[in-house]
């Protein structure tokens, strides 16, 4: 079967700053390998990407390693309205993170509103917003009609506050990842810290309430959040799993069990993200699966640097066989094909 090339509007790369977990070469390799020829990049890096200087040096050093389509998010401490604005053309949205996470990276909530109102443009405001602080962001969305996409959707009570908002009205979107749709708490008793991340996994009845409410999920976002497994053996370990590799078989096994359908995935994986974040569409980028084949999930074949994965061990129906990007043949029965920097840096200097 032939899909598009799909769109991940949700990935930590690590580059610049961390590239011992990940770099643009091994995590835009993972995305191919799982069926994706388009990711969108967060600006959390270890230096933050809050300025213009800092984005352009990411685009740069994008440019020299990446095999796939990417495109990046600018940040904010609610502390740089100008550099916002220099930022603006060349990414895809607005990262705010209100709950703590990887890299300490939070803002005051009593600044977002004023962020808001730096924030000219038209494209989406992303919130890592949980539970806790989802009523302040609605009310500023209803106060400033600001279009925000809710990433990572995890808990029964955020997804049906915000689908109560959305129909009001309110221009929210919002997102849902692998891990929350396929772990649950319980399978931290097994992975340990290798099932840590945030939002952490919610119970059966967050997870179950997310499948029911599947239709009205905007999209799919891996949060492809690579650490070492070391750093996640040590006494600290750091939030975040990987995913690029592993979120497709992973659908695709749904559809087999009739849980999803191709018609869905596709919304959630391709038509949704570009509608939403206005991704344009390379009719050249596409992949072949076979839809019938199975296998298990292993942690040598996959494609992240750090080359471990929550879903090991897991048997899974539907195979990435052939990814085309651009026209060009990027991966074939399970190898990377491309050279480093043959992807395209969408928005670019
Ligand atoms: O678990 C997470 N890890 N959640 C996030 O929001 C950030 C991410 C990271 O950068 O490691
Ligand atoms: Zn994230």
């Amino acid at each position: 079967m032939i899909i598009p090339g799909l769109i991940d509007v949700h990935v930590h790369l690590r580059d610049p700053g961390q590239t011992h977990k990940e770099d643009f070469f091994t995590g835009t390799s993972a995305a191919l390998a799982g069926g994706f020829t388009t990711v969108i990049d967060m600006p959390n890096n270890k230096e933050p990407i809050t300025t213009f200087e800092r984005l352009r040096n990411k685009i740069n050093e994008a440019k020299k390693k990446t095999v796939c389509h990417i495109g990046f998010y600018a940040g904010s401490l609610g502390d740089n309205p100008e550099e916002l604005i220099k930022m603006e053309p060349y990414v895809f949205g607005l990262k705010l993170y209100l709950n703590k996470t990887t890299g300490n990276f939070l803002i005051d909530k009593k600044r977002l509103e004023n962020i808001f109102s730096f924030w000219k443009s038209e494209k989406p405001i992303l919130l890592h917003g949980e539970e806790d602080i989802l009523p302040d962001i609605l009310s500023i969305v209803k106060k400033t009609g600001k279009r925000v996409h809710i990433c990572h959707v995890s808990k029964k009570n955020e997804l049906s506050v915000i689908l109560k908002a959305k129909k009001e009205g309110l221009p929210v979107t919002c997102g849902v990842t692998p891990h929350h749709l396929f772990l649950t708490l319980s399978d931290i008793k097994m992975l340990g810290a290798f099932a840590l991340m945030k939002p952490e996994l919610g119970a059966n009845i967050d997870q179950n309430y997310l499948w029911k409410h599947i239709s009205e999920i905007d999209v799919i976002e891996s949060d492809h959040a690579p650490h070492t497994v070391e750093e996640k053996n040590s006494s600290t370990p750091p939030f975040g799993v990987p995913n690029l590799d592993t979120t497709l078989p992973l659908l695709l096994t749904a559809i087999s069990q009739k849980r999803l359908t191709m018609k869905r995935l596709l919304e959630m994986c391709f038509e949704n993200p570009r509608r939403i974040f206005n991704i344009p569409v390379d009719k050249k980028s596409y992949v072949e699966i076979d839809e019938m084949q199975e296998y298990t999930i292993t942690n040598s074949r996959l494609e992240t640097k750090c080359k471990w994965s929550p879903f090991k061990g897991w048997k899974v129906k539907g195979k990435v066989k052939k990814v085309i990007l651009h026209g060009e043949t990027v991966f074939e029965n399970g190898d990377i094909l491309a050279l480093p920097g043959s992807g395209r840096v969408i928005k670019h200097f």
